[in-house]
């Protein structure tokens, strides 16, 4: 009762804080209009805009109260894996949708620096400017080699598609591997850690990571780019390789993904936002502005550049049983971190007008590389007939204590994915699929839960080559 009540309540204050949010709008709509009219009210705005502020965030710490609320009601309930797969859901869409602004307007603004007409009729205070047709308009841009004189009252910033797809992507991660991570994060057969060790380690690796990189960024190394981008490299081989030695072969793409994706997000927050306002402000007072500022911000721009196709790359791979379930997924991992920089590579060099014999090709090599590497062996010869009894009393024994519809699991309370085999026709109906994830890319039963032996993916092998009859 008193939960239900917490929730009432935090409803309430949910309400309350939407409506101030209409409130504020009207009031800063007509700051706007007085300062229109002349009128010297930049200090009224500012604080309309902290009070703007203060009601988003408090908006958010209440929504999170109540989701958790509504958690700790519903956990042991049948609604508690609704509750769950909603939040996935929405979490997931809001992810992906910063996750595209954020990515989009990157390559935009790549695109843009390397399209630029440098040399025509360029006025002496632009770098460049560009046309361009979207849309049914037609667009002019012009940009500054330093600054205008005067730096206009409307500036736009990119900064929140980061923030937000940064900060949507960690939530998922909790809701995805961290609240269920016995069964996602960990995987025994690699190494047998707590939850909350693995989920300590996750954590920790991200800023471990940006340290080392914003370091690398520091030193002599990044003077010199070959040497810098081995470095790099060798780097991202070392955390795939340690991942993958520590969670379950997806939790360890994923990490990697999530890894990459900090210090995307970090570049933005510690680097890129702080020396633009730092120019701005420069620029607003007249005084000379350090080029080094441009300079730092530019670099780590571009390395986020660099990141993306990577980091796109990992967001699907959990699609990709082939990959994650590599004998060495991490080597997996670095072929096509290495195949996907070097399309981009490619791209970012094409953009500018130069033509690279030899980048695409290579970078196509790799990536036929990790298909070639990922390839299943040439299968055993089946020397004896297997019937179906034989392999019914291996899936009942290995699969149907997720994928039936009464799991006995400790984990998985519903049938994962939907997919059930109490009866010989629902395993014949999912054949192929089974023979995908347990015979070729062996990533079921998952983490190897029910220890199936080889032996016995071999005996399914041969039931489904022999015409995966009921008899
Ligand atoms: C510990 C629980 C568990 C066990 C045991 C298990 N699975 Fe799964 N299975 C899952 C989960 C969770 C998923 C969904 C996530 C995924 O696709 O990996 C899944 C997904 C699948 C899928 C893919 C469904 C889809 O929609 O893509 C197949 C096929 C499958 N399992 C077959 C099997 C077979 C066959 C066995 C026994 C040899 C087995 N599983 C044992 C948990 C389990």
């Amino acid at each position: 009762m008193a939960l239900e009540i917490l929730l009432a309540v935090l409803l309430l204050i949910l309400v309350m804080l939407v409506v101030m949010t209409y409130y504020l709008r009207a009031v800063k709509l007509r700051k706007d209009e007085e300062e229109e009219e002349g009128k010297e009210v930049e200090k009224e705005k500012e604080s309309v805009l902290s009070a703007q502020n203060f009601v988003y965030t408090s908006i958010v710490l209440v929504a999170v109260g109540m989701v958790v609320t509504l958690y700790v009601m519903l956990r042991g309930t049948v609604w508690e894996g609704h509750l769950m797969e909603w939040m996935n859901l929405i979490v997931r869409l809001m992810h992906i949708t910063f996750g595209i602004a954020w990515i989009g307007a990157s390559f935009y603004f790549v695109f843009l620096e390397n399209a630029l007409n440098r040399t025509k009729d360029v006025r002496d205070e632009l770098a460049g400017n560009l046309w361009a047709v979207h849309g049914g308009g037609f667009y002019y841009l012009e940009k500054y080699k330093i600054a205008p004189q005067k730096i206009p009252k409307h500036l736009h910033w990119f900064k929140y598609e980061a923030y937000f797809t940064w900060l949507s992507g960690f939530c998922l991660l909790f809701v995805v591997y961290y609240f269920n991570a016995s069964a996602l994060l960990i995987d025994k057969n690699v190494l047998d850690i707590s939850p909350l060790q693995g989920i300590g380690i996750g954590v920790g690796s991200f800023i471990t990571a940006y340290i080392i990189y914003a370091l690398m960024c520091k030193s002599p190394l990044a003077k010199t780019k070959w040497l810098f981008t081995l470095t790099g490299i060798l780097v991202c081989v070392g955390f795939a390789f340690f991942y993958s030695h520590v969670f379950s072969a997806r939790a360890a793409y994923i990490h990697f993904g999530a890894m990459l994706g900090s210090i995307m997000a970090a570049n933005v927050f510690f680097v890129i936002i702080p020396s633009q306002k730092a120019m701005v402000n420069a620029a607003k007072e007249g005084k000379p502005l350090n080029p080094q500022l441009g300079k730092n911000a530019g670099l780590r721009s571009l390395h986020n550049n660099y990141f993306t196709l990577p980091v796109l790359f990992v967001m699907i791979s959990n699609h990709f049983p082939s990959t994650f379930g590599n004998d060495n997924p991490w080597l997996v991992l670095m072929v096509i971190t290495l195949g996907t920089a070097g399309v981009k590579h490619y791209l970012n060099i094409k953009e500018k007008g130069q033509l690279s014999v030899w980048v695409m090709p290579v970078s196509i090599v790799i990536l036929l590389g990790a298909a070639f590497i990922t390839a299943p062996e040439k299968p055993g010869a089946c020397n004896s007939e297997v019937g179906f009894d034989e392999v019914n009393a291996i899936v009942q024994k290995r699969c149907v204590s997720c994928h039936s519809a009464k799991p006995t699991d400790d984990v998985y309370t519903s049938a994962p994915n939907g997919i059930m085999y109490d009866t010989p026709e629902q395993i014949l109906a999912k054949k192929d699929m089974i023979m995908q994830r347990v015979v070729v890319t062996k990533t079921m039963p998952q983490n190897n839960k029910t220890n199936i032996t080889q032996k016995e993916r071999d005996k399914i092998r041969c039931w489904i080559e022999q015409g995966a009859r009921l008899k």
